[in-house]
């Protein structure tokens, strides 16, 4: 745990002293829990993506209409989250759609909030293994843990495999979450149309509304490709 106090009162501990010398819990205690949460959950913010900013590249040269509306989002990350409303981006490999997802879940951790983050064929493999445990239990929590978080991120939507069973997981935790207000952040590399195909029209749906819209395309070339340089 971090010896640093966000509000400068406890010395990092999550707990302060009152005057009859009970300890009471601090006022960086709930994100000092859901910092962990966070961690605990997918995968947390991958080595590659961790110093992302507005200020770097691959970000930095996006389209500055693109960057406002996403700055904004995430300055109001606490509002966004309490009214359930998440982001979504589309758009050919490698244009930065992830980078851009990962702004948001950065600013949600930041400032406290519990943020799962996983690409979906490794959430759906998660769900599977949970399946091996045989009592049933591990699968509800993880399930449980999907729906409560603050922020479920879920990068490449649509690039699992189809079957009906990840049809039905996915349309379950989407529907828990839009039942719930909770917010979702996602990118895919398809349209609409496709996802839709893919992932299910109901899904589709229910995303569309948290996200307040259909997913913002990225345009651009493979920045991959473009910015690689030689070993
Ligand atoms: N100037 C740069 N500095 C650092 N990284 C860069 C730069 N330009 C491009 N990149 C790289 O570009 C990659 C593309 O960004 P990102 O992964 O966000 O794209 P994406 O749209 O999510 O791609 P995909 O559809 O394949 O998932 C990043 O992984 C990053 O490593
Ligand atoms: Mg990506």
């Amino acid at each position: 745990m971090s010896d640093f106090c966000p509000e400068g009162v406890c010395e990092g501990s999550g707990w302060v002293l009152d005057e009859a010398g009970d300890a009471r819990p601090c006022g960086c205690r709930r994100q000092r829990i859901n910092r962990t949460t966070s961690r605990r959950m997918g995968t947390g913010i991958p080595k590659r993506f961790r110093g992302v900013s507005f200020d770097r590249n691959p970000v930095r040269d996006l389209d500055p209409l693109v960057l406002d509306r996403v700055r904004r989002f995430t300055r109001r990350i606490d509002e966004n989250l309490e009214a359930g409303r998440g982001w979504w981006f589309t758009g050919d490999v490698g244009t930065g759609k992830t980078s851009l997802a990962m702004l948001i879940s950065k600013a949600a951790i930041e400032r406290g909030h519990s943020v799962a983050i996983y690409s979906v064929p490794r959430l759906l493999s998660d769900i599977k293994e949970t399946y091996d445990d045989g009592s049933g239990h591990s699968y509800a929590a993880l399930f449980r843990r999907l729906c409560e978080v603050d922020l479920l991120h879920l990068d490449d939507l649509g690039a699992e495999k189809r079957t009906e069973w990840v049809l039905e997981q996915l349309y379950s935790i989407v529907n828990e979450r839009w039942q719930n207000e909770r917010s979702i952040v996602g990118t895919t590399n398809l349209s609409l149309e496709e996802l839709r195909e893919q992932v299910g029209p109901r899904t589709v749906s229910r995303l569309t509304e948290i996200c307040g819209g259909p997913p913002m395309p990225i345009m651009g070339r493979d920045l991959r490709t473009t910015s690689a340089s030689p070993p």
